[in-house]
């Protein structure tokens, strides 16, 4: 359909189908149904343009994941070309762009010997992560190894399993969780929840890990799993000891490291994974996201040569996990071009520097009153409202943040994502800094409006 001549009625229509039968991921269909559902027919660079004509800036990356930018002609021709040589290969064999992608990840991994299972998103990242964990115990001598470690409130995907490693409240009800799943608290930086002290905070966070793996018997447990800094718990960024505190504690109990950096793998801290920016080697790493900039959906689970080597041997040795569209052909020539122009364009460098501008300009917001933290890392940032400073209490449910916020941001061109009392960002790596002064400007003045609102 040429979306650059669609008129009302084709629009509405579109609106009409959309409401009798689409299912949008984790929201209430009467609520974008009332609203009309918005539609993006176009991006380019940082900016996406919605049905109406708007044009817009991307706070959200599309969800956390467009490090390269939108309309990226050189990756839609790698795609193409993919396509018409093959475009899925016999199960016995792989295409060519899926081996090299194997061998562009790994080069880019602390492990130069990294052996990576590709998959087709975070969720089964994460799955295969887990389970490639249990049998690593199971092949090395710790056959009991069953539960793992995960930090409360942490999302780590919608499929069962990892649902059962989020313990989120907002989940929906399934029944029981999966049997060894086991929970400690999050960390926190902004609220301080182990001691006032940063340090001391971060390292009784770690702790916590420590403590669990105890009362649920070291033998019993396999991996612990965390994401280098949080979205789902509004961009917590701990010291760089809360990490090495985290290895420290696996090698103690002999449990695999699960790194999830399905948000923060491939440029977003400000290198190319997370846990390079925290010096730390985890044993596991869960990518999906930024691996293709969302040109196609991909993702993988990275393991060390240690871990890898445990598979092989003879056929009881096997990881038996198939996923029929893992490592497809053409997401990974999209994969492998996208990491090309990441590494031309120093992406993550970009996102180091760029990082640095966005946080500096964010701290002007602080003349808001209701404005209390500003935090981030890279190109992952938040600015986390409250009503009080001191208590860091949140402002009262009546403010109707969460729908005021987004709907006064688009009206400036700004595109978030369930912002509300935190306001994240993880815009696109090739962000520049008039686009950040733009986005900084909205905030600025949506702030004012809500305050101007609360009559303060
Ligand atoms: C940290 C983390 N892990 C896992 C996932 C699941 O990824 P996907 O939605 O691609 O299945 C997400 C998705 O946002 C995520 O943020």
């Amino acid at each position: 359909m040429a979306t650059d001549t669609l008129h009302g009625e084709q629009i509405e229509e579109l609106r009409q189908i959309a409401g009798e039968h689409l299912f949008m991921h984790a929201q209430q269909t009467s609520t974008w149904r009332d609203e009309g559902l918005k539609i993006f027919t176009k991006g380019e660079g940082s900016w996406v343009t919605d049905i109406e004509g708007n044009r817009l800036l991307d706070m959200m990356g599309g969800l956390w994941y467009k490090a390269s930018g939108y309309g990226r002609k050189e990756i839609a021709d790698a795609m193409y070309e993919q396509l018409m040589a093959i475009e899925s290969p016999p199960a016995p064999g792989a295409a060519i762009s899926t081996v090299q992608l194997s061998g562009k990840v790994a080069e880019k991994y602390h492990d130069k010997k990294a052996r990576i299972f590709f998959v087709s998103g975070g969720s089964e990242a994460v799955e295969t992560a887990v389970k490639m964990a249990k049998k690593y115990q199971h092949l090395t001598g710790k056959a009991g190894a069953f539960k793992v470690i995960s930090r409360r409130y942490s999302y780590h995907g919608g499929t069962a399993m990892a649902v059962s490693l989020g313990r989120n409240g907002a989940a929906d009800p399934m029944g029981p969780e999966m049997p060894g799943a086991v929970h400690v608290p999050n960390f926190y930086e902004y609220k301080k929840t182990h001691s006032a002290d940063p340090m001391e905070n971060a390292i009784l966070a770690a702790n916590e890990f420590d403590a669990a793996i105890v009362h649920n018997d070291p033998a019993t447990v396999a991996a612990m799993i965390a994401e280098p800094v949080s979205a789902a718990t509004g961009i917590q960024v701990p010291p760089k000891e809360y990490w090495h505190r985290m290895r420290e504690i696996a090698d103690k109990y002999d449990v695999v490291l699960i790194a999830d950096e399905v948000i923060t793998g491939f440029g977003r801290l400000g290198g190319w994974f997370g846990t390079d920016v925290f010096d730390v080697k985890p044993d596991i790493t869960a990518v999906a996201k930024a691996l293709t900039s969302g040109y196609a959906p991909l993702g993988a689970a990275i393991a060390t040569s240690r871990i890898a080597e445990a598979f092989d041997g003879d056929d009881s040795r096997t990881f038996k996990h198939l996923i029929t569209f893992g490592g497809h052909p053409v997401a990974a020539a999209a994969g492998l071009k996208n990491l090309e122009i990441m590494e031309r364009e120093d992406l993550p460098g970009s996102s180091a520097m760029m990082g640095k501008y966005l946080l500096e300009r964010l701290e002007s917001l602080y003349s808001h009153p209701i404005v209390g933290n500003v935090r981030g890392l890279g190109l992952l940032a938040a600015v986390e409202l409250v009503s009080d400073r001191d208590t860091k209490a949140p402002l009262p449910a009546s403010a109707a943040l969460a729908k005021k916020i987004p709907a006064k941001l688009y009206d400036k061109k700004i595109i978030s994502f369930r912002a509300g009392d935190i306001i994240s960002m993880c815009p696109p790596l090739i962000i520049t800094k008039d686009e950040v002064d733009f986005l900084v400007g909205a905030l600025d003045e949506t702030i004012g409006e809500v305050e101007a609102e609360l009559g303060i």
